[in-house]
């Protein structure tokens, strides 16, 4: 029996325990930072200690493989905005599990014989591991408009799909018993990355939060599956941290769109069926003007703020922090009502209004704030569309059918601050603009309020 290696085994023990401190952290915009730092810490230490154990056959890859991954990571850093971030995540599990299957392969073609005897592990690995690389880079395009952000489907494609699982399951299961059957191996890895590829298309553009986070998840069990098969415990608990983080994920992100996971890896729906052209015919837009706007404001008691991608887009937090202010001290109260799938990633809200100094307190969940609406004064929508839209509550046909809203459109009047007319991340028109209550104000989000608040310190 090998002898344990005690300073790297407790070195992988505070790794362990600070990742699941900065997974805590996480839990809360307040604390989130922190979080992180712990979890870099931990994978600070996770790495040295891991460098140090005495097993590095060649530095000079090691080394190699460093400076390469720095700086390219130091790139993404620096140079991809915040809007960016879903499809740096994409690419991040695609990066991870595509390292758990490599080194899977390594482990099959090198460590031949104690990879036999490990195969549940292994194969689950590679199966995982590739599937998600495909699927990743699924994601990462649809996010990035390179592939078209509308379900893709054809008649049959859920039978072909599950067939395809089933092959391969089939595939992972002989492996056990026959493990030397190379060819089976490196099917059962070809087929993982076309399934990947199966599984996302047909999976419309605004349901990626939780493609994105199933991802997550599976980049992390296939990264645990790594840990057995080499026999590396820091992996095995990082690798679970992150599968299960990510499903508890998948979860709260499909309750917030109100599906189940069946149903949006295998509901594919066409396009929306509102008739857009109808409504534009029946009820013109009604178009405000900053003077409006500044009018409107000035009535209200209440006002609610949903901010949505486009503030974003804009990085208009800061305008907006100096709205509420100036409207604050106008003895009007000012109140955030905060989507879950707001923006492009979970938190997306949080994170930008936290950054702009704006207090937890005025920041309300979709629950808590659409029993108030109908008593909500002014409801400006900033750069939001698909969270506000009243087609999930009505349109059976509409790719968002069924997911919870914020209900901008019972408040007594709404504005709703963009550039255009164009439609939102799910690519579907929105009857709110439409709505007689409804005043569009166009324009850039940022420029547009920090014309506003001129306008409002002309006195
Ligand atoms: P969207 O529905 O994407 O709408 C954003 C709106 O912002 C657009 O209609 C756009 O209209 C406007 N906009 C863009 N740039 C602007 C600017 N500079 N100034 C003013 N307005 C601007 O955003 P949402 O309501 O936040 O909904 C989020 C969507 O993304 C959902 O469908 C969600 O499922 C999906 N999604 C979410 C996530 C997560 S986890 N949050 C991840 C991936 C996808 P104009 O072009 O006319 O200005």
């Amino acid at each position: 029996m090998a002898a344990i290696n005690y300073p790297l085994e407790i070195t992988y023990i505070i790794a362990s325990v600070l990742f699941i401190l900065g997974l805590k952290g996480l839990s809360h915009p307040e604390s989130a930072r922190r979080g992180m730092h712990y979890a870099e810490i931990g994978m600070f230490l996770a790495v040295v200690g891991t460098l140090l154990s005495g097993e590095i056959v060649s530095w000079e890859w090691i080394v190699s493989g460093i400076v390469i991954g720095s700086a390219i990571g130091t790139a993404m850093a620096i140079f991809m905005p915040m809007t960016a971030m879903p499809q740096r995540i994409a690419i991040s599990h695609a990066f991870g599990a595509l390292a758990a299957v490599l080194v899977g392969v390594n482990e099959y073609l090198v460590h031949t014989e104690r990879a036999y005897s490990i195969m549940p592990a292994l194969g689950f690995e590679v199966l995982f591991g590739a599937l998600t690389v495909t699927g990743s880079l699924m994601a990462f395009g649809k996010l990035q408009d390179l592939i078209p952000g509308v379900p893709l489907t054809y008649k049959g494609q859920n039978v072909v799909n599950i067939l395809l699982f089933f092959i391969t399951v089939g595939m992972f299961v002989y492996l056990i018993f026959y493990p030397a059957d190379t060819a089976v191996f490196f099917t059962m890895i070809a087929l993982s990355f076309v399934i990947g590829v199966f599984l996302v298309l047909p999976i419309g553009g605004a349901d990626m939060p939780v493609v994105l986070s199933l991802m997550n998840s599976y980049a992390g069990l296939a990264a645990a599956a790594t840990g057995f098969a080499i026999n590396n415990k820091v992996l095995i608990i990082a690798g679970s941290l992150d599968g299960s983080s990510g499903f508890i994920l998948s979860i709260i992100m499909s309750k917030a769109m109100n599906r189940s996971f069946a149903n949006i890896l295998f509901g594919a729906v066409g396009s929306p069926k509102v008739d857009m052209a109808k409504l534009a015919e029946q009820r013109p837009i009604n178009r405000f003007t900053i003077e409006d706007t500044k009018f409107a404001l000035e009535q209200a008691e209440r006002v609610v703020i949903v901010p949505g991608y486009g503030m974003a887009v804009a990085q208009a937090q800061y305008a907006v922090r100096e709205l509420s202010e100036v409207l604050e001290k106008r003895g009007i109260k000012v109140e955030f009502a905060i989507h879950p799938v707001a923006g492009r990633m979970p938190g997306h809200m949080n994170v930008l209004l936290a950054e702009a100094n704006i207090s937890y307190d005025q920041l309300l969940e979709m629950d808590v704030v659409n029993p108030t609406m109908d008593t909500v004064d002014v409801c400006m929508v900033i750069g939001a569309n698909d969270v506000v839209n009243p087609a999930a509550r009505t349109e059976k046909s509409s790719p968002i059918y069924g997911m919870p809203i914020i209900n901008a459109d019972k408040a007594r009047m709404v504005i709703v601050l963009k550039r255009s007319m164009a439609t939102g991340f799910a690519g579907i028109e929105n009857p709110l603009f439409y709505e007689s209550n409804t005043k569009m104000l166009f324009g850039d989000a940022k420029n547009v309020l920090q014309e506003l608040i001129a306008e409002f310190k002309k006195g």
